[in-house]
């Protein structure tokens, strides 16, 4: 018999509501029924005491700065498992077996090309268009070269979750490629998941690329990192937009833009952006710690602070070290790098920080290793779309497969005027 929670409310009423327990040991009182027993909604502006799911595909430890996904921590996964491998498993819920790997990985390979007609996309855009917007536009696009393929209402179709996986990075690379005014690059299946990437990327027609070993590895760990992390902002959007049955691409595509924004996914460049701001004024990190911490100074330390972790994100630590092994082996000496580093020390030791909990997120180093790659810094959120991808199609499945899944809808307080009527202009 499962545990219930009694609420009692100003009326005399009380209200029994089940209590719910997850495998991890959180506990949940379930409101399904408070209004239709009470009358009475619940508010949580943000959503911060609010769960929206049952979910078994990843698990964060705020305090513990713990990230498991299926159950697997993430050290494990970027220590021996690889991002293809990894999807599959979110997606899944499941390691493959050798042969199921081959095949997940030769599907991608083999559908990493698109329509044709989707350049002609590229040629509409500005040559300074942000990436995102290029991403989110030609991703909704693809709806209407697959129209007959949404599978049914009830499943989000493999072959659809396959082209995703598949056409992202070709879609992100070519974004690069008009930006630059270079000719796109046409994948090659002779190449593996981020070395392909990297050729779109990088590669010229006009010579032979071979991506550089340690930073296709590094890739493939930056997405790995990236790959899923519970009901943040854009994987909730993307299952509040399937719950509408919509068609994957748009449930993607929904996801790319509430990812765009500088509090989510867009910090990683607004984090390049404070350094380099640190460093034009004379790397004077003191100064902008002391901002951060002035309300009134509309500044932020970007790539700090996370509404879950409460301890040190363990992706950060894990791309730290990344950073100092990339940057060494292609021998780039970044002082923004130095700066980040005595900024994290600085904040670290700081009491304001202290008290807030605000450690150093997913966003605070990656955007160096990026940088060092090469990649232009306005296209960093968009690496971190490449990574996510995986999480939002299996929030999107799991979202479809759940028996009782409904539209999601939520209530509000109403604070306007209660009645007011039409009035001609003499009377306004
Ligand atoms: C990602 O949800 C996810 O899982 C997201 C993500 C994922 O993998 O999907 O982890 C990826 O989005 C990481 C976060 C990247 N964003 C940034 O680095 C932007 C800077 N950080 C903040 O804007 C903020 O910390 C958030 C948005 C990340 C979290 O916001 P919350 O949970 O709503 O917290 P808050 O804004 O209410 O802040 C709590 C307090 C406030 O002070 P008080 O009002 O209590 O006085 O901490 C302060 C804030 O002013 N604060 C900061 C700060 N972040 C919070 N002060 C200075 N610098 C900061 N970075």
């Amino acid at each position: 018999m499962s545990e219930t929670a009694e609420l009692k409310l100003p009326d005399g009423q009380v209200v029994q509501l089940p209590v719910v327990e997850g495998s991890a040991g959180e506990r949940a009182i379930d409101i399904a029924n408070l209004r239709a027993e009470s009358k009475y909604i619940t508010l949580d502006p943000g959503f911060g005491n609010t769960g929206s799911c049952l979910s078994s595909i990843t698990f964060i430890d705020g305090d513990n700065g713990v990230l498991l996904y299926r159950g697997i921590p993430i050290e494990e996964l970027c220590a021996h498992s690889s991002f293809l491998e990894t999807s599959f498993l979110l997606i899944n819920g499941r390691l493959p077996k050798k042969a199921e790997l081959e095949s997940f990985e030769s599907e991608i390979t083999r559908h990493t090309m698109l329509y044709e007609d989707v350049k002609n996309f590229y040629d509409g855009f500005p040559r300074d268009a942000h990436p995102m917007a290029i991403l989110a536009s030609v991703v909704c696009s693809l709806s209407s070269f697959y129209q007959d393929e949404q599978g049914s209402p009830g499943e989000v179709s493999y072959l659809n979750s396959i082209r995703l996986m598949a056409k992202l990075p070709t879609i992100a690379a070519w974004a690069y490629k008009r930006s630059v005014g270079q000719p796109f690059m046409y994948p090659s299946n002779n190449l593996r998941y981020c070395e392909n990437f990297l050729y779109m990327m990088f590669g010229l027609p006009v010579e032979e690329y071979e991506p550089d070993p340690a930073v296709v590895e590094a890739l493939d760990t930056l997405l790995i990192l990236h790959a899923d992390h519970e009901q943040n902002c854009s994987t909730s959007t993307v299952r509040l937009v399937r719950s509408s049955m919509t068609n994957m691409f748009a449930c993607i595509a929904s996801g790319i833009c509430a990812l765009w924004g500088s509090r989510h996914g867009g910090a990683n460049q607004e984090v390049i952006e404070m350094l380099e701001q640190i460093q034009e004024d004379g790397g004077n990190v003191k100064k902008f710690v002391e901002m951060a911490k002035d309300r009134d100074s509309g500044f932020r330390l970007m790539g700090f602070g996370h509404r879950v972790y409460k301890n040190f994100d363990p992706r950060a630590k894990i791309i730290k070290a990344k950073c100092d092994k990339v940057l060494e082996r292609l021998k780039v000496a970044d002082p923004l790098l130095d700066i980040a580093k005595e900024l994290e020390e600085a904040a670290l030791n700081d009491d304001y920080f202290k008290e807030k909990k605000l450690y150093p997120n997913v966003d605070f180093y990656s955007g160096i290793i990026y940088k060092a790659m090469g990649i232009p810094t306005n296209a960093f959120t968009v690496m971190f779309a490449l990574g996510r991808l995986p999480g939002w199609i299996a929030h999107a499945k799991e979202y479809t497969e759940e028996p009782k899944n409904r539209i999601g809808r939520p209530r509000q307080i109403y604070t306007g005027p209660e009645s007011a009527h039409w009035l001609p202009f003499d009377q306004r």
